[in-house]
């Protein structure tokens, strides 16, 4: 069968339904992670590729340059590689999880070889493990509201950079995008009212699977448990909605240790790492 090419708006839901239909220790997609990497931005910024689908297998190019991948069945993955491939740049960058055996097998026999880029390692959670939420005295933690995206927008910026894309009008759109729920998207409130960290959490609900992705805590409140506060909020809420399972992906190599180091505080355990390939077309 040949894959369908959709715009991602359009095949969004299908491939979060296939990542969490495959969902296990071994598989590198959640459906949060997808919900957030197509949404973060506003489009026009963004300018996300589109993506093949088939029956049991998809291929995304996040951008012309950039692959994701999804799939159990070789051949269907085969199939949804080489049409995005065939749309693609001259040299197209890929990640997986190192245990993601049947996309690496159909990845090497299309020439992707690996290369030395920063890495991250899925860590998990059983959420009936979660600490307690430990605030400095006159700090809260609380959900956001629905009508609060300029707000949020605004401490993600603050703690990630002034340049980041997440500003009030994607994150309005974010919010629009399943399965956001803003019972799950916990912030921390300064003792003078300004909002100073924040944890979005994802939850699948087929899965019980609970993402954390983004944590931010501004500088000048840094290192007082904050970000560990929304963290560990956020997680509680999507427990008492049905989670049962924590996932977060921080950097795993040297460069970045800050945030496995706040995870493995709160009890995550390492799991599997990603690994990145490249390939280059033949001229
Ligand atoms: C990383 C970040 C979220 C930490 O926020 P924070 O509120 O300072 O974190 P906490 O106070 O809860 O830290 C808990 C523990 O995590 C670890 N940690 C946090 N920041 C660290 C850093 N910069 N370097 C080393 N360890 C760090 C420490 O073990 C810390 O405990 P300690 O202070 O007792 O040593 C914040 O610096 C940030 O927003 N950075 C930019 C965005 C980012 O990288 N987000 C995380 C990836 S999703």
């Amino acid at each position: 069968m040949t894959p369908e090419r959709l715009d991602i708006d359009d095949a969004l839901t299908r491939m979060q339904a296939l990542a969490s239909d495959l969902w296990s220790h071994r598989s590198r997609h959640h459906p949060g992670q997808l919900a957030w990497s197509a949404a973060y931005g506003e489009p026009e910024v963004l300018d996300l590729g589109p993506a093949f689908v088939v029956e049991g297998a998809w291929a995304w190019l996040e951008s012309l340059d950039w692959l994701e991948v999804c799939g159990r069945d070789p051949e269907a993955i085969e199939q949804v590689v080489q049409a995005a491939l065939a749309a693609a740049d001259d040299e197209v960058t890929t990640s997986t999880l190192e245990t993601e055996s049947e996309v690496l097998t159909v990845l090497a026999a299309a020439g992707f070889t690996e290369i030395e880029a920063p890495w991250f390692t899925h860590h998990h959670l059983d959420l009936s493990d979660l600490p307690p939420v430990e605030l400095p005295e006159g700090y809260a933690v609380r959900a956001v509201r629905p009508d609060e995206h300029e707000q949020r927008a605004a401490v993600h910026r603050a703690a990630w950079s002034s340049t980041s894309r997440v500003t009030g009008a994607a994150y309005q759109r974010l919010m629009r995008t399943p399965p956001y729920r803003p019972e799950t998207d916990h912030v921390v409130v300064a003792p003078d009212g300004q909002w100073v960290a924040s944890c979005c959490v994802w939850l699948d609900a087929a899965t019980g699977v609970a993402l954390v992705e983004p944590v931010g805590c501004v500088e000048e409140h840094g290192r007082l448990g904050l970000a560990t506060a929304a963290s560990v909020s956020a997680l509680t809420a999507a427990r008492d909605l049905g989670a049962t399972e924590g996932l977060v992906c921080p950097r795993g190599d040297d460069d970045y240790p800050g945030p496995a180091r706040l995870y493995r505080r709160i009890g995550f355990e390492p799991g599997a790492r990603t690994r990145a390939y490249r390939w280059r077309r033949d001229t």
